[in-house]
């Protein structure tokens, strides 16, 4: 049972990697840059070079003898033109969701996303003037991926933190605004991700995470 990981040289992605590999899992990273990739994981994971501003075969070749998939792959934390935010976190995604279709891909796909992205609020204004209307891609992208064909999850994150996590969350249905009181650590991001993964009823499909 391969997994792929798109996304996991930073962040919540890195975490899922970690946790998979503690678990025994076998998996594949899609990375940008191969070099990182090797010197994060070495031979722990199988490596393929896939760069989403620039999609090409490598993308459904990705997703051969894959079982599950998870995505947090996006532009980054600081600020970024609407020219890459569009590129990665939506045409990215729209790759991704082709590509898996093409490969006749028919296990669960995660897909991280922040929370707030249908709700206005100060937070995600400020987000979307710092990263070129980054709640319009990601509603956008969301839409790529329940109006497929896929076993989705998606999986909403408040403000991102770094630690050893083990926080109590709440964990409900669907989208809430995100606000700057909305926190959440990465590495319990990332254990609800696998659960979600591998849990055998996906439903809801729509989950926002934070911090309880
Ligand atoms: N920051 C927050 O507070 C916050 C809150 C809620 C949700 N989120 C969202 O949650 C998700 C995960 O965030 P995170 O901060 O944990 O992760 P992150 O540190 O932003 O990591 C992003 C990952 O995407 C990869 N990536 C970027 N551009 C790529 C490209 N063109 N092709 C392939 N891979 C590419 C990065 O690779 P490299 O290592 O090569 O750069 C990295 O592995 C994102 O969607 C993020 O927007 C963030």
């Amino acid at each position: 049972m391969t997994i792929l990981i798109i996304g996991g040289t930073r962040g919540t992605g890195k975490i899922c990697v970690e946790q998979l590999l503690a678990q025994g899992k076998q998996v594949r990273l899609a990375a940008r840059n191969a070099e990182k990739a090797r010197k994060l994981f070495g031979d722990r994971v199988e490596h393929v070079v896939v760069d989403l501003a620039h999609p090409d075969g490598a993308l459904k070749r990705a997703f051969d003898g894959v079982e599950q998939v998870v995505f947090t792959a996006a532009v980054g934390a600081g600020p970024a033109k609407e020219s890459e935010v569009r590129a990665v976190d939506f045409e990215g995604v729209v790759a991704t969701v082709t590509a898996a279709e093409e490969a006749g891909f028919t296990g669960r796909f995660v897909y991280m996303t922040t929370t707030g992205v249908h709700h206005r609020s100060a937070f995600m204004g400020f987000l979307n003037f710092i990263k070129g209307d980054l709640s319009g891609w990601r509603a956008r992208a969301e839409q790529a991926i329940t109006e497929g064909g896929l076993d989705y999850v998606i999986v909403r994150a408040g403000a991102l933190t770094n630690g050893a996590g083990g926080q109590a969350l709440q964990i409900t249905a669907g989208d809430r605004p995100l606000t700057f009181g909305t926190w959440v650590n990465r590495s319990d991001v990332a254990a609800v991700i696998l659960e979600r993964l591998f849990a055998s009823d996906a439903l809801p499909r729509d989950i926002s995470v934070v911090h309880a």
